[in-house]
């Protein structure tokens, strides 16, 4: 019996002692795969770092050390702004990395220029793919070659100033609806009139250029549920900023990542959005109406996925509203802390239009003076502060003024906010002056000699410039003409530049009746 109990003991001690054994070998084979995978990771990025030093080694630029690139630098958590520091200390070529990605900054306005009309050689690259991609689905923005031009003939002839021009009686009837119903009904006594109020323009512009481009693209009011716009207008500008971190800092595009959770959860309200404008169409077309606009042109174009439809919603609304609406924010920031230049304005306005109830788009390209202030505001914030291109073949550049190789693969970016407060190219470049566009004869706001690029350049121009440009011209004779703007004392517009130039504070300003 005692035999046996020992014969039991000493079989439970060997399997204890086997498994113990086992684990020990387990572990030490976890151990050394760890080691040697960070090992061979450490090598591959350092090898990567030193090969993409290499290939940039002729272009000057910060120190960048492996891993973290040029991030060291506490600069770049406003790279906006620090690429200006950058342009001046390394000129108007030089090289960076943003933690492991190596990146060609290029100002000279030619060059830029010419790079951005050469849209094969120089595509739109896993900036836009990847992380617009995530948000924007397989839109406008993020399409490359057959797909983008393909795009483009769908949803082009929209956007063109024939097709546009008959939206300026829309864009009256919204404007003057919002400013009675946002802005008038804050006046309820007759001192509250001559007091005035402090107002965030920059969430009643939101509202209004969405209400304008539901209306413009898919004929739908999104003012029968003011809470739901105003969600939409919310999520839409963080999910702007989100994607903009990912981009720079190149995140993988995990759900645990805050910037990753507010670009799905715009994409989520989004999709709900469209699922409610589509069924409103069929109803719509249930009842006998007829259509031809943006959502008509998608819905009938039997070669495009759901997928596809959806992803062109999505790069239309998210970049059709709250670009425009951050654009007439900054020109009534702008005016309100230069009250001369607001008078004048006010004035011309006057003087050109009267109180003309309905401004039409012919109105909008004869008002010179409210151009120039707008591209004036363009220049000092532009909304899309950087654009990315990748180059598809290693590229020779050679003219009398560059002779450089620009590496296969490499990301190129062009910081139009650094370039739009270049003193070689803008005189006084921190001053609002719109008289610098005088002698510019084109109202089209691009001055691509001088590297004026507010809605980028070449085939790839922004579709939605004409719209944006009347609407916003429209948009802002009522708001003028009806309220004196001034600044908020000891406001500042905290700028967090994403992919566009939005703001953590809104852009307030004080309205005071005329
Ligand atoms: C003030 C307002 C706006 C500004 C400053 C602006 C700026 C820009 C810029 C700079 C680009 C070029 C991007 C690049 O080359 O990488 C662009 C492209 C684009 N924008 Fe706008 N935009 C505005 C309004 C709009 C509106 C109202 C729409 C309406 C749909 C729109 C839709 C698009 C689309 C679809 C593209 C991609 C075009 C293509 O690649 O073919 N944008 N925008």
């Amino acid at each position: 019996m005692q035999m046996i109990h020992h014969q039991e003991q000493h079989l439970k001690q060997s399997i204890s002692t086997f498994f113990f054994v086992m684990l020990q070998l387990f572990l030490n084979i976890v151990i050394k795969v760890v080691v040697v995978g960070t090992i061979c990771g450490a090598a591959f990025v350092l090898t990567r770092f030193l090969y993409d030093s290499y290939r940039l080694r002729k272009f000057r630029g910060p120190i960048s050390l492996p891993v973290i690139g040029s991030c060291w630098d506490p600069g770049f958590a406003e790279l906006y702004k620090h690429l200006q520091i950058l342009v001046k200390r390394h000129g108007k070529i030089f090289q960076m990395f943003s933690f492991t990605r190596p990146i060609l900054v290029i100002t000279d306005p030619q060059l830029v220029r010419r790079i951005l009309s050469d849209h094969k050689t120089f595509y739109k690259g896993e900036d836009y793919t990847k992380y617009f991609g995530f948000t924007f689905g397989k839109g406008l923005i993020t399409a490359n070659g057959e797909d983008h031009r393909k795009g483009r003939a769908l949803l082009g002839k929209y956007f063109i100033r024939s097709s546009v021009a008959p939206f300026a009686d829309a864009v009256n009837r919204i404007v003057k609806h919002a400013i009675l119903e946002k802005l008038d009904s804050q006046l309820l006594s007759i001192q509250d009139r001559e007091n005035g109020f402090d107002f965030n323009m920059e969430e009643f512009f939101a509202v209004l250029a969405l209400r304008c481009f539901s209306k413009f693209a898919c004929d739908y009011d999104t003012s029968i549920d003011p809470k739901y716009e105003k969600a939409i207008c919310h999520i839409v500008s963080k999910g702007a900023y989100g994607v903009g971190l990912l981009m720079m800092f190149q995140l993988p595009l995990w759900n645990c990542i805050p910037a990753v959770k507010s670009v799905v959860n715009a994409n989520e309200i989004i999709e709900d959005f469209y699922a409610k404008i589509l069924a409103h169409r069929q109803q719509a077309l249930a009842d006998g109406h007829k259509f031809d606009d943006m959502l008509y042109a998608m819905l009938s174009d039997p070669t495009l996925s759901d997928e596809d439809r959806m992803g062109h919603f999505r790069t239309a609304i998210c970049a059709g509203h709250d670009t425009t609406a951050y654009f007439m924010s900054y020109c009534v920031y702008l005016l309100a802390k230069n009250p001369e230049m607001q008078q004048q304005l006010y004035d011309y306005l006057l003087d050109k239009l009267g109180d003309k109830a309905t401004i039409t788009a012919d109105d909008t390209a004869q008002l010179n003076f409210l151009q120039r202030v707008m591209m004036e505001s363009l220049r000092l914030y532009p909304i899309v502060p950087n654009l990315t291109r990748e180059c598809s073949v290693d590229t020779h550049i050679k003219d009398s003024n560059f002779n450089l190789t620009i590496p296969k693969h490499t990301t190129l970016m062009f910081p139009i906010f650094a370039m739009n407060r270049d003193p070689d190219t803008w005189e006084d470049p921190t001053v609002f002056k719109p008289s610098r566009f005088e002698n510019k004869a084109s109202s089209d706001f691009t001055s691509a000699k001088d590297g004026y690029f507010p809605f980028g350049y070449g085939c790839r121009i922004c579709i939605g410039n004409t719209l944006a440009q009347m609407e916003a011209s429209i948009i802002l004779v009522h708001l003028i003409r009806a309220y004196k703007f001034s600044a908020v004392p000891g406001f500042h517009p905290k700028i967090r530049g994403g992919v566009s130039l939005t703001t953590t504070n809104g852009i307030c300003v004080h309205l005071t009746p005329r």
